[in-house]
């Protein structure tokens, strides 16, 4: 038996001025069908039916969850108080789970992903489904590196695990969590790294023991909080105890900390897309290099990003070149997109002026 626990909580501003700390990058429809939610939603449900499918999320972001996902049961949903980053996320979720099983399989995905051959995605994780069902380790999927990105975790490949999976399995020698520039040249060049897609599968029973092991604050929590689940008291306790829970990620948490991790390489396209030039590598560009998502009349433009909210708002662009046009209702952002990185400088200093 096995879960799906799609984490749709995080907050960020990378594709601002369309995302806002209360509206981030997962609700946004930014390439492919549907928004990011609806996509890993759709990608979940090829891997377990809607009763076994779960959404974690805080109160601040629950609406636009359901109004996204209109057909999960409201039960599956799985509400924090306020977001504490992915190991109180996990760990709640775990909680929720072992109510009913502690032995099933748990598969955590995140829900700002663009993996576009759906059906590649779905072997893969089959195959880890099976593997994180037979033994009790901490699984993970990992992708081929292609630049020396520092918003990622690195995994370094260990010696095959052996038997018959479907797919090649290693075993996981170390995770460094979104290294430096200097750090991620050097894993690239060695070629014995992979990126952590940020997906994990393992036993509900064996992450609440790493838990336990790695992140012992956090394990205390999380049992005064189990003690009142499913009982009237359930979302006080959650209220009171959630928000004083350690902030941290899985990855610097338990992932870097833990010995028994194995790591299946997905053969799949897969982008986290941190940014608005993130875009263009999984968007057509036109002729000219140019990202078109609006209405537009482009003359002498290449290399820009250019995508308006207003489906009838015409776009001119003259003689521009590698340039950000971002238009929504109230703000028009216009940067050179070597800037596309640093987006969170202008937002702080929009927050400076009030
Ligand atoms: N419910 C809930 N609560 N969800 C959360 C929270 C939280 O407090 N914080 C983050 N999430 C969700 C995000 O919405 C996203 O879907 C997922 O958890 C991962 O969080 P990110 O904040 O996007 O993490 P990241 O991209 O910086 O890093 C992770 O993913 C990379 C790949 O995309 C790490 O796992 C990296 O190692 C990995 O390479
Ligand atoms: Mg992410």
């Amino acid at each position: 038996k096995a879960s799906v626990v799609i984490m749709a909580g995080g907050r960020g501003e990378r594709f601002w001025p369309y995302s806002r700390t209360d509206y981030p990058k997962q609700f946004l429809q930014v390439v492919g069908e549907g928004t990011l939610l609806q996509q890993a939603v759709r990608r979940a449900l090829r891997l377990v039916p809607w009763e076994e499918l779960y959404i974690v999320t805080s109160e601040e972001l629950v609406d636009a969850v359901r109004q996204q996902v209109p057909e999960i049961n409201p039960k599956n949903i799985i509400l924090e108080p306020v977001g504490r980053d992915t190991a109180p996320c996990i760990g709640l979720a775990a909680l929720y789970l072992a109510h009913k099983d502690s032995e099933q399989v748990m598969i955590v995905l995140p829900a700002d992903h663009f993996i576009p051959d759906e059906d590649r995605f779905a072997d893969t994780l089959h195959v880890a489904k099976e593997l994180a069902g037979s033994t009790d380790f901490l699984i993970t999927v990992g992708i081929r590196p292609t630049r020396p990105e520092t918003g990622y975790g690195y995994i370094r490949l260990g010696e095959p695990y052996p038997g018959e999976w479907g797919k090649p399995v290693f075993w996981a020698k170390e995770f460094t969590e979104k290294p430096n520039l200097e750090r991620a040249l050097l894993f690239l060049s060695t070629n014995q790294y992979l990126w952590n897609s940020g997906m994990f599968i393992w036993k509900v029973k064996v992450i609440l023991k790493a838990i336990e092991r790695y992140l012992p604050e956090l394990f205390q929590g999380l049992k005064r909080i189990e003690a009142h689940l499913g009982s009237e008291r359930e979302a006080e306790i959650l209220a009171q105890e959630f928000p004083g829970l350690p902030r941290i990620s899985i990855d610097y948490g338990v992932m870097e900390k833990a010995d028994r991790v194995l790591v299946i390489p997905g053969d799949f396209a897969w982008d986290d897309l941190g940014t608005w030039t993130a875009l263009e590598r999984v968007c057509e560009l036109d002729g000219q290099g140019n990202l078109l998502q609006a209405q537009a009349v482009l003359m002498d433009t290449e290399g820009s990003v250019i995508r308006a909210q207003k489906e009838d708002k015409l776009v001119v662009a003259f003689g521009v070149k590698n340039t950000l046009i971002i238009d929504t209702e109230d703000v028009l952002l216009v940067a050179d997109k070597s800037r596309a990185p640093q987006l969170k400088e202008v937002i702080l200093e929009l927050k400076r002026r009030g």
